[in-house]
């Protein structure tokens, strides 16, 4: 899998902020927000366009606009919601399916308990959006389902990642075949006993929405 790590100031500004516990919810949620339109920028850069020509005042113009099927941004639900907005920022014409997916706290392993997708993703762009990479479950349940319905091309967005949900995904997609990236804005040291990001964010859903 393609990890890339942004490495910029406003990026580490925002997430120290995040990871601050004294961060409350409102002001989590907006920084939240802006983190991921700084890495919705890196994230598109692969995104497909077509060539265009456009009328200036003045002349013809070669140019780009997004090619068609648009890109679909999925944000697995419930903490995926915080990273939707400023994904939408960077790409509105882009569609949003849901996944709902609950990590089981006994077992850690990730449980699908809601999907609203387009049954056919062939040829379909995804940005897969999920705040925390920790055992790597979840997301490859994710992935999983999203290649069942076709989807080709999976770019994974998470404001972190461990090296444990990194090896479990290069392990699950080892020669699948298929293009999977993740853009992330820190790789942490490791998963703690209870597979919480060390040293992380605490719980992202929880900080986003509330105890619940
Ligand atoms: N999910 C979270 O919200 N936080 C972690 O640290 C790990 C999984």
């Amino acid at each position: 899998m393609e990890t890339l790590v942004v490495d910029h100031p406003l990026v580490a500004h925002k997430l120290t902020a995040l990871r601050d516990a004294n961060t409350d919810s409102p002001t989590f949620r907006r920084l939240a927000d802006e983190l991921v339109t700084l890495l919705a920028y890196e994230a598109t850069r692969q995104v497909r366009v077509t060539k265009v020509t456009v009328q200036t005042p003045v002349a013809p113009a070669q140019g780009v606009r997004l090619a068609q099927p648009y890109p679909l941004v999925v944000p697995i639900l419930r903490a995926g919601l915080g990273m939707l907005d400023g994904m939408t920022r960077l790409l509105p014409t882009a569609e949003v399916g849901f996944l709902g997916m609950v990590r089981n706290e006994s077992t850690l392993k990730a449980e699908t308990y809601a999907t609203r997708l387009p049954d056919d993703l062939s040829g379909r762009q995804v940005y897969v959006v999920d705040p925390m990479l920790a055992t790597g479950g979840t997301l490859a349940a994710a992935i999983e389902f999203l290649f069942e319905r076709g989807a080709d091309d999976v770019t994974a967005l998470c404001l972190l990642a461990a090296p444990e949900g990194i090896a479990h995904l290069d392990k699950v997609f080892a020669g699948s075949g298929k293009p999977i990236r993740l853009v992330t804005a820190a790789l942490d040291e490791r998963l703690n006993e209870n597979g919480y990001i060390v040293p992380g964010l605490g719980d992202a859903g929880d900080r986003l929405y509330g105890v619940v």
